[in-house]
């Protein structure tokens, strides 16, 4: 996933590209460029590294035309020559891509080999210029229209030639939206970047190009017919994207929770209609996702099956979308996604449609390719998740599935139960915060070599998520584990140099964790203990306690999980690490 911000106005767009490169760097971060138009002629500034380092190469440059690239590399290493803009090759035309051209290989061979073109990079992102390069009799909107019917894959472009004081732009699988503020305009990956300057947006949908010129923007369709698009204005301010005084995006996302699950239910809870899925002759659901918004499906499974009692299968995008699952018309396929990007589901939720079957989205970023590939479902309204860990996100997913939950439930009672506790959930989220100092615990345990993370039932996708938080920012190797399973091998594990941290609330398999429990202590292994009620046996077996407030159980997974989020953060920050963008990752994967 790369991120793209270009600028087209009377301002000198380079500080506003430059910074909003900085806030896309979540996107990715191995390499940067800018493409200037000025007088006919096209500037180009690249760097292998961070935005930091072109900015400090573009120092003192002007242009009212600009455009900027952040790279995630997925053809090419991270180098110069492999860093976007990617120029034709007699350096008329220039553009930045987001996504995979997969059919790559064979329009560079062909250009090569027949037309004689040379090319530059390792990139598959190099032929969309040559393309246009190669279509272009002088009206560039036409050759890059043409360049459009010959590349196939995922793509977020936008291109200059220059000799045309012109933007042109298109989304095919990647994301792009167009800020438009009184006869300036702007391009990006997402609002952020322009966030101060307008909340006017148009997302573009799939199969749509924008063209920017001084008489104004238009929407088109491949073909070139004008398509009349609604403006939106986007809900949340520049604010959101700034940390706040947290030292890191992840902490202030962190510590932002309370807030972000309120804005999952507002509107929603008490009109439950709202939500817009169709719900007829639904007889399984089916979600299907990656990470941390794979354990997030499996806590909506235990919700979903024990109080709505509907069958839910959860399933890993990149192993679905290949193993032929057996897929009915009465199946409702859900993709569950912070960025909506991710590839593996994007490509999860396109089969399901393939196969007959009702496909719906639980998404974070609005206008995302999965959210428009879906068609409904439920937005979580958990603001730009900038930390590549996922935290808010989570929370806000928990919600969606107990909104889901209250929207498939035929009991009206249960139903009002259910409501009256998630409205009191921020408060409870913002108690829990108050009074529990988990940096001290985290920084006892900061040099241990591997850690167990143990939950039971609706704690055990918990479990999961706590052991993927800290090896994600620590690098440290974490497993989680239904407890249950202890004695079938990892308690070979166990000794006192192996903290095991346990989710223990007062419920029904109570009893059985405590003896997971004793198990762990008889081998001199250290427990921290994450629980809802102090009992006779957590102070015995427990080294160190992290007490939550009692919650139901459908949202204990909420209150559970914060210590986790915690616990991984402080650790990683003890140990130095770069919290919000670890080594090897990128915010979405949106590439296979
Ligand atoms: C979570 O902290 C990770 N960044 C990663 O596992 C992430 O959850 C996964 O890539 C899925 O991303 P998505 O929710 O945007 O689809």
């Amino acid at each position: 996933m790369c991120g793209i911000v270009g600028y087209f106005g009377e301002r000198n767009g380079m500080p506003i590209v430059l910074q909003g490169l900085k806030r896309l760097e979540y996107r990715g971060y191995d390499s940067a460029g800018l493409v200037l138009l000025k007088e006919n002629t096209l500037e180009i500034i690249k760097t292998k590294g961070k935005v930091s380092e072109l900015i400090a190469l573009a120092n003192g440059r002007e242009a009212k035309i600009v455009v900027g690239h952040t790279r995630w590399s997925t053809h090419g290493e991270p180098n110069y020559i492999n860093a976007h803009p990617h120029t034709s090759m007699d350096n008329s035309i220039a553009i930045v891509h987001n996504g995979i051209i997969e059919n790559h290989a064979e329009l560079r061979k062909e250009l090569q080999e027949k037309y004689n073109f040379t090319f530059r990079s390792q990139t598959d992102s190099e032929v969309i210029a040559q393309l246009i390069q190669f279509f272009y009799k002088g009206d560039f909107e036409e050759a890059f229209r043409k360049m459009l019917t010959k590349i196939e894959g995922a793509f977020g472009i936008v291109a200059l030639h220059k000799d045309h004081k012109q933007i042109l732009c298109a989304r095919k699988g990647s994301p792009l939206v167009l800020g438009v503020n009184n006869g300036e305009f702007f391009i990006a990956s997402d609002p952020s970047p322009f966030l101060e300057y307008t909340k006017e947006v148009i997302y573009l949908n799939e199969k749509q190009m924008a063209s920017i010129e001084e008489t104004g923007y238009k929407i088109k369709d491949f073909n070139g017919f004008n398509i009349e698009m609604e403006i939106e204005t986007i809900p949340f301010g520049i604010e959101s994207i700034q940390k706040q005084g947290f030292e890191h995006f992840m902490l202030k996302e962190i510590y932002e929770q309370a807030e972000t699950i309120q804005n999952c239910f507002r509107g929603k809870i008490r009109h439950i209609e709202n939500i817009s899925i169709k719900k007829e002759n639904i007889k399984r659901i089916i979600f299907v996702s990656c990470g941390t918004s794979y354990y997030a499906s499996l806590v909506g499974k235990y919700i979903l099956e024990k109080s709505s009692h509907i069958p839910v299968v959860v399933e890993y995008a990149s192993e679905f979308r290949y193993r032929h699952p057996m897929l009915y018309p009465t199946d409702l396929v859900i993709a569950v996604s912070q960025s909506g990007e991710t590839a593996d589901t994007l490509e999860a939720i396109r089969l399901a449609k393939k196969l007959s079957c009702s496909v719906a989205g639980i998404v974070n970023v609005t206008g995302s390719s999965i959210a428009k590939e879906c068609g409904q479902g439920i937005y979580v309204h958990a603001g730009p998740e900038i930390g590549v860990a996922s935290t808010k996100a989570f929370t806000s997913q928990i919600i969606a599935m107990n909104l889901l939950n209250v929207y498939l439930n035929k009991d009206p009672y249960y139903r009002a139960e259910l409501i009256e506790e998630l409205e009191q959930l921020p408060e409870k989220v913002k108690a829990f915060f108050k009074t529990q100092d988990v940096k001290a615990i985290a920084e006892k345990y900061k040099d241990s070599k591997y850690f167990m993370f143990m939950g039971r039932d609706i704690n055990y996708p918990v479990a999961m998520e706590g052991a993927l938080k800290l090896k994600e920012i620590s690098y440290i190797p974490a497993e989680g584990y239904p407890a249950g399973e202890m004695k079938h091998g990892p308690i070979a594990l166990i000794d006192e140099n192996t903290p095991t941290v346990f989710l223990v609330t007062k419920d029904t398999v109570y009893t059985k964790v405590i003896s997971n429990m004793e198990e762990v202590k008889s081998r001199k292994g250290k427990i921290i203990c994450i629980c809802n009620e102090m009992t006779e046996e957590i102070e015995r077996l427990s080294d160190d306690i992290i007490l939550i407030p009692k919650v139901r159980w459908e949202c204990t997974p909420i209150l559970n999980v914060l210590p986790l989020q915690l616990f991984a953060y402080h650790i990683a920050n003890a140990n130095g690490r770069e919290i919000d963008q670890p080594r090897n990752l990128a915010k979405a994967v949106s590439v296979e």
